[in-house]
């Protein structure tokens, strides 16, 4: 069946009040449209977390892209991006203007802390998890899911909005969903479709380097000659590196012995900039 495609605030909210009656426990799957196999899991993995029915929205959210990124040029694909959502048994999406979510005289914004200030991509973007720590606030609140789905692929974004979420007492349930790579192990994203014939056959070189850079520290090699190891791979692909990080997974802070660890990576290939992390535990 189609999802009932909500426009506005009040739409959503009668949809979802409709779903609530009949007793459903609501899932919400935020994105900004341009939908691939890896926003198309999220709904998998919001079923599994126990959600009945669920709401994706779309919405490409201009107060997380800077003045010089990709905003104009950003991939639009609404009515391909329905069609996989009905195939998912998506109940509604939520497609708002940018006037409904930002109206004339909006002036609150979210300033995220804590991992938003880990010094990985806040590094190199740095009003862009306000911009989206605000939306998914508005998103929230608007749709008041039980639970909102989130992947591993932006980890940084996942624990800003953990944080958040705790910070604010915001009663929804934040699900963490693993990465969909492709079989040559590149992370599916929206920008990949940035990548020229070339650049794609390079690309997997990223993800590559960062297990290789796992297996070593999993062997028991030294943090500082394995990660030297993979930013040497990861330029001789071609890449320019923006970070390659070792953390703990839950604080982003330094990697404590004991504690879980993450390997995360942005890099820039020609004009498209790729991110990724994979878990890293340690020996
Ligand atoms: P977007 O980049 O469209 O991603 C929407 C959701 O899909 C995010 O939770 C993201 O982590 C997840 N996702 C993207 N690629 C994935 C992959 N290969 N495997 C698993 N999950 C993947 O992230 C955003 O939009 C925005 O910042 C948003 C949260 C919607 C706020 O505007």
């Amino acid at each position: 069946m189609s999802p009932f495609i909500a426009r506005t605030i009040a739409d959503l909210r009668a949809a979802v009040a409709d779903l609530r009656k009949q007793g459903a426990r609501i899932g919400l799957a935020p994105t900004m449209g341009a939908l691939h196999a890896g926003h198309v899991a999220l709904t998998d993995v919001a079923r599994a977390a126990g959600a009945d029915r669920l709401v994706v929205s779309i919405f490409v959210n201009p107060t997380q892209f800077a003045p010089h990124e990709d905003f104009a040029k950003y991939p639009r694909s609404f009515e391909a991006d329905v069609e996989k959502l009905a195939a998912a048994g998506v109940d509604v999406v939520y497609a708002p203007t940018p006037e409904t979510m930002y109206p004339d005289g909006f002036a609150t914004t979210i300033a995220p802390g804590g991992p938003a200030l880990a010094g990985l991509e806040d590094r190199f973007r740095p009003t862009h998890f306000a911009g989206v720590a605000t939306v998914v606030a508005k998103l929230f609140t608007q749709c008041a899911p039980d639970l909102a789905v989130f992947g591993e692929k932006d980890f940084q974004q996942l624990a800003v909005i953990r944080r958040m979420s705790a910070d604010l007492d915001l009663p929804v349930r934040i699900v963490g969903a693993p990465t969909v790579r492709e079989a040559d192990g590149l992370a599916l994203s929206s920008r990949n479709v940035y990548l020229s014939a070339q650049e794609r056959a390079q690309a997997p070189a990223l993800h590559a380097a960062l297990q290789d850079c796992a297996s070593r520290l999993r062997a028991g090699a030294a943090a500082q000659d394995a990660l030297a190891l993979a930013q040497g791979a990861i330029e001789k692909a071609g890449f320019t590196l923006d970070y390659l990080e070792l953390r703990d997974a839950e604080s982003l802070g330094a990697p404590a012995a004991g504690g879980r660890w993450r390997l995360l990576a942005a890099a820039r290939l020609g004009g498209t900039r790729l991110i990724d992390n994979i878990d890293a535990r340690g020996p």
